[in-house]
């Protein structure tokens, strides 16, 4: 049987965590997989999760499980956290999933069920993992253009030319902040335009929620997700605790699914219960107990809240030396977009033989496609980086 199986081509994300390991310099700086770090380099359990971990470790008197799709107060603090207090929960179905990979795992496997014949539209570029997990399900996918590599904005008449293409019944994924890989994000006014055409063609928005509080701030990270719920009847939302609560390995994500109606609403979770239960029956509860905790106990929260603003802004100033410091060495602002962008990740503009070279000659590890994570990186590397971006000629 294990004969018949064949090597498959490795997540270049991951070959790279692994080439950096082994590279035995000192000097060595990884800008590659989407994890922050603080000026140390390490990524710190944050103040409130440890307080609720405490907290939980006094209190807990079970481990049993819970409930198919997740505790109901995970789904709410979330979907409140997303769609804003005061948001419609009547439309609201959830299920909380092993991460956001799980969420998206999850959200194409209601897709198959309950569209089979949609085709999935993916930005180009986008998250190299949602083209394999569609792949991996033999799901029909497509391309939608979304970045200009020479202005390293969004390509925004290519995209909407594009959504033109978009049949009824289609899904659109779309990144609800800090796209993953580019670093560059529509406008509101461009969102507004992205949910009119959806609507018109009747097509369904998959959101991919993994940094909000990454990018311009909790609230305005939300907004466009917002502005989507508010517009169409049908969108998915699979979001991530991972970053913004720094709990990766505790593998905490949830699905939303807002509907058209109650009644849809009902038979949604009753289906999100049922892929759990296909999938891994009950999801791991830990994690999403102290994203609970956090979000429902305003001393918590508060703290949460004032240490992601810190990271947040850190990550900023970060991307305004880079930006500053390649302005002297190149005598140029075309590296400009570094400061403009959001999140942790920036598509550098540099070709597959410069990365390299900055892996090979400088020890910088980025991605191949030359996306860089910005929380890599520290006020001492920043300038390491900016010399060696000016000597590789990118
Ligand atoms: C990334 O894009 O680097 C992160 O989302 C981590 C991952 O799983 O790829």
């Amino acid at each position: 049987m294990f004969g018949n199986l064949k090597p498959l081509p490795q997540d270049k994300i991951l070959q790279l965590m692994s080439m950096y390991r082994e590279d035995p310099r000192e000097q060595k700086i990884d800008l590659g997989v989407g994890v922050y770090k603080n000026a140390e380099g390490v990524t710190p359990v944050m103040r409130a999760v440890k307080a609720a971990e405490q907290r939980l470790w006094q209190d807990e008197t079970t481990k049993s499980y819970t409930a198919l799709a997740g505790e109901p107060a995970y789904r709410d603090a979330m979907a409140a956290l997303i769609l804003g207090e005061g948001h419609d929960a009547s439309r609201v179905a959830g299920a909380a999933t092993p991460g956001g990979t799980g969420a998206i795992h999850m959200a194409l496997e209601l897709i198959q069920m309950a569209a089979p014949d949609a085709t999935v539209w993916l930005s180009n570029p986008t998250w190299p993992n949602h083209p394999s997990i569609l792949n991996h399900l033999g799901m029909k996918s497509a391309e939608y253009r979304y970045f200009d590599p020479e202005t390293r904005g969004v390509d925004f008449e290519g995209m909407i030319a594009d959504l033109g293409r978009v049949a009824p019944g289609d899904v659109l994924l779309l990144h609800g902040c800090c796209h993953n890989p580019t670093g560059a994000n529509l406008n509101l006014t461009q969102w507004e335009e992205v949910a009119a055409e959806l609507k018109k063609v009747g097509a369904v928005p998959l959101i991919d929620l993994a940094y909000q509080g990454f990018g311009d701030g909790l609230e305005a990270d939300a907004a466009a997700t917002r502005l989507v719920a508010s517009r169409l009847p049908e969108v998915m939302i699979a979001a991530s605790c991972s970053k913004n609560f720094g709990i990766y390995r505790e593998r905490t994500g949830i699905l939303l699914a807002l509907t058209e109606d109650g009644a849809a609403r009902d038979v949604t979770q009753g289906t999100l219960a049922h892929l759990n239960r296909q999938n891994f029956s009950f999801p791991p509860d830990h994690g999403a107990r102290l994203v609970t905790m956090i979000l429902t106990d305003p001393e918590l929260r508060a703290d949460w809240q004032a240490e992601l603003e810190e990271m947040r802004t850190g990550m900023l100033a970060l991307r305004e030396q880079l930006a500053d410091e390649l302005r002297t060495l190149t005598g140029s602002d075309r590296f400009g977009f570094l400061a403009q962008h959001r999140g942790m990740f920036s598509r550098l503009g540099a070709t597959p033989e410069q990365v390299v070279e900055l892996r090979e000659k400088h020890g910088i590890y980025m991605v191949g496609d030359s996306r860089l994570n910005i929380a890599g990186l520290n006020k001492d590397s920043v300038s390491v980086l900016a010399k060696a971006i000016a000597e590789v000629g990118v």
